[in-house]
């Protein structure tokens, strides 16, 4: 068994904790799992994608008759996220080119559904994962990680996430032979999983009739990904990026374009529009569709569905799909719900 690992929040590279101070070159420390291609496939990953896509039904009481919007429910993937689909695809790939093998821990910077969907697929295949992520990341995501015994290096608040990926390219660097480092911000797998399997369920669950789709923009894995597939299939299709509207935000899993490095995996040329959307906005949202609709989602999805209903109500005629990225139970610390 590999264990957590835990460094005070200023840790850095380097810096282990004190009760286990091991030197540099034991950041290799876990006893190796086989990590094996064999079996292929663990069953917890067939269970990755193929969510269903629904239509709302009270909240959009004020569109025009002919206008429907429909959500692609990504909550419903086994580690709760839409971000186990380019997790799946990162790690098969890895696997098949060797760069994750006996030895090697998978690395990566991530606070939240993706470092979820490492841990989940790290167990389920046999190899350790290590992931770095802000010290102040919510209870409930770094519970969900140790459940699934990954090993967690913390870093400094005030550097965001952007302080967890410099962590991570650091230790990759230092340590080559310890790490496969996943790189979800630059890795191509991460978009290509939208477009082999995203896209294509959207285009099969709308008869090809999907209008609009509208996506928050994190990584810009999703939107680069489906929008590819989709313009592919209907060059008319109205490609919808959503962003918070100020660089410190409340809305988890979405990135501050301006304010960011912009990720690899996006491509701005693809997107006909970006919809900002407030923190307090993408909230009440969250709020209105479990209270409205009985669907309990992330505060990124309420992000999705506010800036889905101002496009669907400028339309007279349309079918607007929005993705919502995951279940509101990893948020159930927000004191907003009970507002
Ligand atoms: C909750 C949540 N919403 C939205 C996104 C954005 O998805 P993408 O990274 O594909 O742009 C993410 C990705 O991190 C997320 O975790």
């Amino acid at each position: 068994m590999h264990k957590a690992h835990h460094t005070e929040p200023r840790a850095t590279v380097g810096t282990p904790p004190e009760d286990e101070t091991p030197p540099v070159a034991e950041w290799c420390w876990h006893a190796p799992r086989s990590a094996t291609s064999e079996p292929v496939s663990p069953a917890v990953a067939s269970l990755i994608g193929n969510t269903p896509l629904i239509p709302l039904q009270r909240v959009t009481d004020s569109l025009a008759p002919e206008v429907a919007l429909y959500v692609k429910l990504e909550g419903l993937n086994p580690g709760g996220s839409v971000k186990d689909r380019p997790a799946l695809f990162i790690v098969r790939q890895a696997l098949g080119n060797e760069k994750l093998g006996p030895g090697k821990t998978l690395l990566d910077a991530t606070s939240g559904n993706t470092g979820i969907a490492y841990a989940m697929l790290g167990a389920a295949f046999g190899f350790p994962v290590q992931l770095t992520l802000p010290a102040d990341s919510s209870p409930e995501r770094v519970q969900i990680l140790r459940a699934y015994g990954a090993q967690l290096v913390f870093t400094d608040p005030a550097d965001r996430t952007e302080g967890a990926r410099r962590v991570a390219e650091e230790l990759a660097r230092a340590h080559p032979a310890c790490f496969f480092h996943a790189d979800q911000y630059a890795n191509p797998a991460n978009s290509l999983a939208h477009t082999v399997t995203t896209g294509p369920e959207i285009w099969a669950q709308t008869a090809g009739r999907v209008t609009h789709f509208v996506a928050g923009l994190g990584t810009g894995g999703t939107m680069t990904g489906v929008g590819a597939y989709l313009r592919a299939r209907n060059r008319d299709v109205h490609l919808v990026g959503v962003q918070p509207d100020q660089r410190r935000h409340g809305i988890s899993g979405l990135k501050y374009l301006k304010a960011a490095n912009p990720p690899g995996n996006y491509d701005p040329t693809l997107v006909d529009m970006i919809q900002m959307v407030s923190t307090e906005e993408a909230r009440a949202a969250a709020r209105q569709l479990a209270r409205d609709e009985g669907l309990f989602v992330g505060i990124s999805s309420g992000a999705a569905v506010a800036a889905a209903l101002r496009v669907a109500r400028a339309l007279t005629q349309g079918l607007v799909v929005a993705l919502l990225p995951d279940g509101g139970f990893k948020y159930t610390g927000d004191p907003f719900w009970a507002e």
